[in-house]
């Protein structure tokens, strides 16, 4: 059995929807969480619920904002071993020949780009080598440990390969 206690992790977009759930399951397993978004108010109703969390607004489409995002985290939780990256938009949905260019574009600075950004940034800050686990949610490698009958005494856990 593996646990997140003692873990350092960093959460793209951990204020609302999947990521929010990430970020509560950690923290329920006693990792320390550094959370990052683009919305404010979430951010602020987060440290609310869940005040050992640390957060910080960036949007992942910002480069300068992710490598000072990524930095504020590691010095904030005293390095990181964790990245759930995490956020991602789903954009519109529309034939190629009615597809809106600019949204188009909207969807690869965040969904591709992005992610890459944050992944890299990660990797650069030194700080968890030896130690890292990543994972980018739009791929397949979640596995909910509650739908695990053996596991049924931790139905918040999951497991996360990247
Ligand atoms: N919901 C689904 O059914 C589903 C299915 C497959 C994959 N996914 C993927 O899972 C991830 C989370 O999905 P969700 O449904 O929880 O998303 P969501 O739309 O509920 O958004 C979650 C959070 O992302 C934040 N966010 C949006 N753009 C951001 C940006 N540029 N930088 C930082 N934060 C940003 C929002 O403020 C919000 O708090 C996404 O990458 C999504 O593509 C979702």
């Amino acid at each position: 059995m593996t646990t997140s206690k003692g873990k350092r992790v960093l959460v793209t977009a951990g204020a609302g929807g999947i990521g929010r759930a990430i970020t509560e399951a950690f923290v329920a397993d006693g990792a320390s969480v550094f959370v990052c978004d683009i919305d404010e108010t979430a951010l602020q109703n987060m440290q609310t619920q869940l005040p050992g969390v640390k957060t910080a607004v960036c949007d992942i489409a910002d480069r300068a904002a992710v490598s000072n995002m990524v930095a504020e985290a590691a010095a904030a939780l005293g390095g990181l071993d964790v990245l759930v990256n995490n956020a991602g938009i789903a954009g519109p949905t529309a034939s190629v020949a009615d597809m809106d260019p600019d949204a188009w574009e909207a969807v690869l600075r965040v969904n591709l780009t992005g992610t890459f950004t944050v992944d890299q940034a990660f990797r650069r800050s030194g700080r968890h080598r030896g130690a890292c686990r990543l994972s980018c949610i739009r791929c397949r490698t979640i596995y909910f440990r509650s739908i695990d009958p053996d596991r049924r005494r931790l139905p918040k856990r999951f497991v996360i390969s990247g």
